[in-house]
């Protein structure tokens, strides 16, 4: 019965990964020997001094309440990072800690938008943008973008999305689920256009330190006359493998916005989990060459997993930049078996062949599915030569 039921909850769709992950789980926990390729979260332990910070901070008694929006000294830790790695300066007070980088992003949702207010989402794009818009009353406005241009916004296109109504643009490089690193030209584009029509932008940096190739990242509020009009996302997850800490942030100029998102925090959630907090103040302030050691073990691995997919006859994809995905375009495996798109690629390659993934349908593709190597080398082989059987299979 759906009668008690909010139109909000029935219009929701659940998170396509999260529910991939469950049905992995399932299927494990019946004895199944899954490869799971759907994972979005390092599977390395969290560094040891992260730990031991999250213990002591639990032994000195900092087991209550804190500020709403975070510990001063969180705060300063995360002025600190940002302005050490891309002397980019905020003050404390422009900061809002939540309970993951989601939670800072629907806050901001909350805080912005008014019924029926347009942002702009490029896709593919990550599943949770286009819910937390719309269950903020917003409209997700979805612009499409061509493998052949690496998946790129195209600056005509964006600009003929635009309408009197779009209050945003949300820009994730490098992104889930393409891997996709925005260059230069792309950002300076998408500022021509903040500047010119007076949009906000949300610059999701989660996967800001896996990159790869030697490739540079550049943050969104460091471009030329950007700071003021964009809000950085960025979290502990990714990063430190700090994936159930749920701590992430938000760091503008913008000091309503912050009040504003900070005031729906405390009427919904309160602060972040304590110890979690003193936990990443560690992972911030400490040593930070843990960070590195995991991004060159990602490398090696998107490397195999990369390798692997381009030489499976009727899978390819483009070289992932940043993040830990590959989005793996399916479509030459359409019209066999019965398979239309993405969703049945990916039920045939869990039920058949025991790997999971998650298909491109809610990413913004249903030709594509996206592939995570934040597992083993072994694993990788093992899943790709499943997958590489699963093909040959289909006639
Ligand atoms: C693009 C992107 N943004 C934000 C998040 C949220 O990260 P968290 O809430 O763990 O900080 C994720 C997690 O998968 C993500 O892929």
């Amino acid at each position: 019965m759906t009668k008690w039921l909010s139109q909000r909850a029935l219009q929701l769709k659940p998170s396509a990964t999260l529910a991939i992950s469950a049905k992995e789980k399932e299927l494990k926990s019946k004895g199944i020997d899954v490869i799971g390729f759907g994972a979005g979260e390092p599977d390395f332990p969290t560094p040891a001094h992260i730990r031991e910070a999250a213990k002591q901070s639990i032994e000195r008694g900092e087991t209550f309440y804190t500020p709403v929006g975070g510990t001063p000294e969180l705060k300063k830790a995360i002025v600190h990072r940002i302005s050490q790695d891309y002397q980019l300066s905020y003050e404390p007070e422009e900061i809002l800690v939540s309970c993951g980088a989601k939670h800072s992003l629907y806050n901001i949702f909350q805080a912005i938008l008014d019924p029926g207010d347009e942002v702009l989402v490029f896709a593919p794009f990550w599943v949770s943008y286009p819910e937390m818009i719309a269950l903020s009353g917003g409209v997700p406005v979805l612009i499409p973008s061509q493998e052949k241009d690496f998946f790129l916004p195209d600056g005509a296109r964006v600009e003929a999305a635009i309408t009197r109504r779009t209050k945003a643009m949300i820009i994730n490089s490098p992104s889930n689920p393409t891997g996709i690193l925005y260059p230069q030209e792309t950002l300076h584009q998408l500022a021509g256009l903040a500047e010119k029509h007076d949009l906000l932008v949300i610059s999701d940096e989660i996967y800001d330190k896996l990159i790869y190739d030697d490739a540079k990242f550049r943050p969104f509020p460091s471009i030329p006359g950007m700071k003021d009009r964009s809000i950085l996302v960025n979290g502990v997850s990714k990063t430190y493998a700090m994936t159930g800490f749920r701590i992430g942030y938000l760091a503008t100029t913008n000091r309503l916005i912050v009040k504003a998102a900070t005031d729906l925090q405390s009427q919904s959630t309160s602060n972040p989990s304590n110890p979690a907090q003193a936990a990443s103040i560690e992972a911030l302030q400490g040593p930070q060459n843990e960070v590195e050691v995991m991004r060159k073990i990602f490398e090696q691995r998107r490397n195999l997993m990369f390798n692997l997919i381009n030489e499976t006859d009727g899978l390819s994809a483009l070289k992932p930049q940043g993040a830990f995905y590959a989005f793996v375009n399916v479509s030459a495996l359409a019209g066999k078996n019965g398979i239309t798109d993405s969703g049945d690629v990916a039920k045939y390659l869990l039920e058949r062949h025991h790997v999971a993934c998650v298909p491109g349908g809610p990413f913004g593709s249903n030709e594509h599915i996206r592939l995570s190597f934040a597992t083993s080398e072994e694993k990788i082989s093992e899943g790709m030569a499943r997958i590489q059987k699963a093909c040959r299979d289909l006639k």
